[in-house]
């Protein structure tokens, strides 16, 4: 059976995209990435993903309006033939065409246990707000931030003396496992 092509969108260190890409080498994983892209030439990401033989695309959006952006995002998603896209770390606001453009067929992961924590600075407001637990989030992107509909959600417990940073490490080996579980689940559904 045909593999679902998958474009991974990301700005930064990318190991969201490496833990994808490396489920996808198994023989029965359902997908496969045919795209990492960037908002910004230099994330780390990239030289990762070239790596491992991934094509890559890279644009800054600096000094460009959002959905013009957007739009080019859009065609390079789709000259690599991408059926469905996963954000891994792309920190942009998304334009309401290109939310269209990939409805149902775009999924993010976020480092809290949503509806919780939305945005910005999660580890240190879950620590602060004295949670006493957190995790990542799985969900379909839609028009609003963080907002979509939850496929699946991994947590783990906050320690006392914890930091953001032992607890952004806490959930990132979660992040590694249920990403790729989700994403496989998500393009046989
Ligand atoms: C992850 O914590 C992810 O949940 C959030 O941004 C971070 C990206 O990390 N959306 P990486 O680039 O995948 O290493």
């Amino acid at each position: 059976m045909a593999r679902a092509r998958v474009g991974v969108l990301i700005s930064g260190r990318g190991s969201n995209m490496v833990a994808l890409a490396e489920a996808a080498e198994a023989a029965d994983c359902p997908y496969e990435i045919t795209l990492v892209a960037s908002n910004d030439p230099d994330a780390e990401g990239l030289a990762r993903a070239r790596m491992l033989g991934i094509p890559t695309w890279a644009r800054s959006h600096r000094g460009m309006e959002r959905e013009g952006f957007d739009a080019l995002v859009t065609t390079a998603l789709e000259e690599a033939g991408v059926e469905y896209v996963a954000l891994a770390g792309y920190m942009r606001m998304l334009s309401p065409a290109f939310v269209a453009r990939w409805r149902d067929h775009m999924i993010n992961i976020h480092p809290s246990l949503l509806p919780r924590h939305k945005g910005l600075h999660v580890y240190a407001r879950a620590i602060e707000a004295g949670d006493s637990e957190s995790g990542c989030t799985v969900h379909i992107v839609s028009e609003e931030l963080d907002s979509g509909a939850i496929l699946a959600q991994a947590r783990v417990p906050i320690l006392p003396g914890d930091t953001p940073e032992a607890l952004a490490a806490r959930i990132l080996i979660e992040e590694h496992r249920l990403y790729p579980a989700t994403l496989a689940e998500y393009v046989t559904r």
